[in-house]
């Protein structure tokens, strides 16, 4: 095996810097991200996302760095985080490509009181959990009490949760993953919620209005699509679709909270595409938190507060 001098090469400055960093910041009984290298705010690292599940920290390369960057990273924070997984981004099917102190694939995420099923596993990109969404999950739950919500783009649940937390009378979910709604079914266990308080539809969004009308309607309605899944969703073209169709399931004086996660479509994109159609009245956006400082605020995850006045 090639010996490499870390201490001499290029990598060097931004492993010491990894660490500096990292090393501030390890005493978390939560879940929570301790480098968005992706928002800008971290020259040279914008190559890197850290998330620590305690006690296991994850690293995901959004650029490829090899398996001797890899032990260099390990030798410069093994002594302050005894568990880490090191996943690789910048490939298709992305996996683990390292670890160390050998990490269990199971684990359990805890934020705000609340508990949530994770798994690190070679064979999904996703881990089940979008860190991300902290704000979106404490702010629902602070508007959720006595309201039948529906939870569109459902993935495992996690916005369920948190509005049962405070206080939903029903939440149905819906996505087109089997697998993810059945971890969500899990992680509403998890945390001894009621059953009987949720649903889970595992249904096509883009073919179901019909199915919705029936169930609506809503006080509450969450939008947190993807960009772009081949052969589900487009933003481009579905999210004006779904919000044609809104009226017939949601309430009138009903809220939408509604999620953007591409860096290529601005929080005006989303404002346009409400002002399209009649009856939703702008309220105000939520602030993503400094946990995920963004250099460019736009190209973060937008969330944004709608009413339905029609
Ligand atoms: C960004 S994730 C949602 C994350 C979730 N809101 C959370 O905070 O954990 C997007 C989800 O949309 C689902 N999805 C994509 N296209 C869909 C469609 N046409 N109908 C239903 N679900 C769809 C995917 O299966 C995936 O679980």
């Amino acid at each position: 095996m090639q010996n490499y001098d870390f201490r001499g090469d290029k990598v060097s400055p931004e492993i010491g810097q990894i660490g500096q960093i990292l090393r501030q910041a390890r005493n978390y009984d939560q879940q929570i991200r301790l480098i968005h290298g992706r928002g800008g705010n971290y020259p040279g690292l914008e190559f890197l996302t850290v998330d620590y599940y305690q006690p296991i920290l994850v690293v995901y390369l959004h650029h490829h760095r090899d398996l001797e960057w890899c032990a260099a990273l390990k030798e410069e924070l093994e002594g302050n985080f005894p568990f880490a997984l090191i996943q690789d981004r910048s490939i298709k099917k992305a996996a683990y490509i390292y670890s160390w102190g050998e990490p269990k694939e199971e684990h359990i995420a805890e934020e705000d009181g609340l508990k949530y099923h994770v798994a690190f596993s070679s064979k999904s990109q996703n881990c089940g959990f979008f860190p991300d969404m902290h704000v979106g999950r404490t702010f629902l739950s602070e508007i959720s009490h006595n309201c039948k919500v529906l939870n569109l783009f459902a993935y495992t649940c996690s916005l369920s949760v948190a509005a049962l937390k405070g206080g939903a009378l029903h939440v149905d979910n819906m996505d087109l993953s089997s697998l993810s709604l059945s971890i969500g079914r899990n992680n509403h266990r998890l945390n001894e919620m009621p059953l009987n308080q949720v649903s889970f539809f595992k249904d096509n969004i883009m073919k179901s209005f019909g199915k919705l009308r029936k169930k609506g309607p809503y006080d509450i309605v969450i939008l947190d699509p993807p960009t772009f899944q081949k052969g589900s969703f487009d933003v481009e073209r579905d999210y004006a679709k779904i919000l044609r169709r809104m009226p017939d399931f949601i309430r009138k004086g009903g809220l939408v909270l509604a999620c953007l996660n591409s860096p290529h479509h601005d929080n005006i994109f989303l404002r346009q595409l409400f002002e399209q159609q009649p009856g939703f009245v702008f309220q105000r956006n939520i602030q993503q938190s400094a946990e995920f400082p963004e250099k460019n605020p736009e190209a973060g995850l937008k969330m944004q507060l709608y009413h339905y006045m029609e």
